[in-house]
């Protein structure tokens, strides 16, 4: 399966890694992370180039990591720092060392050949780092496809079914949909699948956790995808005609990073702008989000990869398609543009 390489994945979240090395499986890669006395978290490919063990299994000594299995070190580089045997180091034994940017909590890693670049990482997820915000985080090993993660959040019209606990009482399906707005927006690799209801009843947790008892408000949830597979969710309730900014925000981060070609990584991040020292409203929502993506949408993908059987893109199984899958087509059609673009590119640099 090919990726885009030339962009920023989200990898680890940076309390994983430590002086003990993590073995991690990305993009069909098996890599290995650790950081150095200095603090700096450093990721190699998983496998001496000697007798090809895996060095996840060794451990760091002097800021190098040593293979488990003949003892060669090898520094944050990739190249060979001490052979054990002999004087002289094997010119040849050097393993692969990727770039990464530990930003927000997490740490992102940049797989391609071109340089490594720090502004390629969206801006939309500065609100991790903002104190005005309050964030949990969860992690989830899917075992699908990782466009499969990401249709799911490009394609909302699934909560009703599958998110009882959204519901919004008293009120049908049939008012719900009737009054929902949607909108597709483009902003070049961007796209933003929109819904809004004005003027309409909040759900239920809008009311129960952060206490509004306003019979009606204006509710949105804004998809923006970036590629190759990040989510900015920008989420909220405010009351009839107030600025967004002064009512319940809820951002949320979905990075959704390929494990293999058929499971995937998933890192979610769900923040809000009240009850910010609030222990209570930590756990409870985190366990509204952990039950709706871990019991809800997780066994939902899982199912849908089994019924694919090998196959890994779903527009290749010639799906019937809806008007609410033109948030998912778009993304799935800029990305496969964008592969495109960086296969070309590379030719032409070969
Ligand atoms: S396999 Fe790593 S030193 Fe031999
Ligand atoms: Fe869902």
């Amino acid at each position: 399966m090919t990726y885009l390489r030339n962009c920023w994945y989200a990898a680890a979240y940076g309390s994983e890694v430590t002086e003990a090395p993590m073995a991690r499986q990305l993009l069909g890669e098996h890599l290995v992370f650790f950081r150095t006395s200095d603090g700096k978290p450093h990721a190699l490919f998983d496998r001496c180039p000697h007798r090809f063990a895996p060095l996840s299994m060794g451990a760091v000594v002097e800021d190098q990591i040593q293979c488990p299995y003949h003892g060669l070190r090898f520094g944050t580089d990739g190249a060979c720092a001490y052979n054990p045997h002999y004087a002289a180091l094997p010119k040849a034994a050097r393993v692969k060392s990727y770039p990464l940017l530990e930003r927000h909590g997490f740490l992102w890693i940049w797989m391609g050949e071109a340089e490594a670049d720090e502004s390629k990482l969206p801006a939309d997820f500065a609100f991790l780092s903002d104190p005005k915000f309050k964030t949990v985080f969860g992690y989830l090993k899917v075992r699908g496809n990782y466009q499969l993660v990401v249709d799911n959040l490009l394609d909302l019209t699934h909560a009703p079914y599958l998110h009882p606990a959204f519901a919004i009482p008293g009120v049908s399906l049939e008012e719900r949909f009737a009054n929902t707005t949607t909108e597709l927006v483009r902003e070049r690799e961007r796209v933003i699948a929109k819904r809004w209801r004005l003027n309409f009843p909040p759900n239920g947790p809008t009311r129960s956790l952060f206490g509004f008892e306003d019979e009606r408000m204006d509710s949105r949830s804004h998809m923006h995808w970036l590629p190759p597979s990040l989510i900015y969710f920008d989420a909220g309730a405010s009351r009839l005609n107030e600025a967004e900014e002064l009512g319940l925000c809820l951002p949320a981060i979905h990075a959704i990073t390929p494990e293999t070609d058929r499971t995937s990584h998933y890192f979610f991040g769900q923040g809000r702008n009240m009850l910010l020292d609030d222990p209570d409203a930590d756990a409870t929502l985190f366990g509204i989000i952990e039950n709706a993506f871990h019991n809800e949408d997780e066994p939902m993908i899982e199912a849908q990869q089994a019924r694919m059987g090998a196959e890994t893109d779903v527009m290749a199984l010639d799906p019937v398609l809806l008007k609410s899958d033109s948030g998912p087509v778009t993304a799935r059609r800029t990305l496969a543009a964008l592969i495109e673009a960086e296969a070309i590119g590379a030719g032409q640099a070969a």
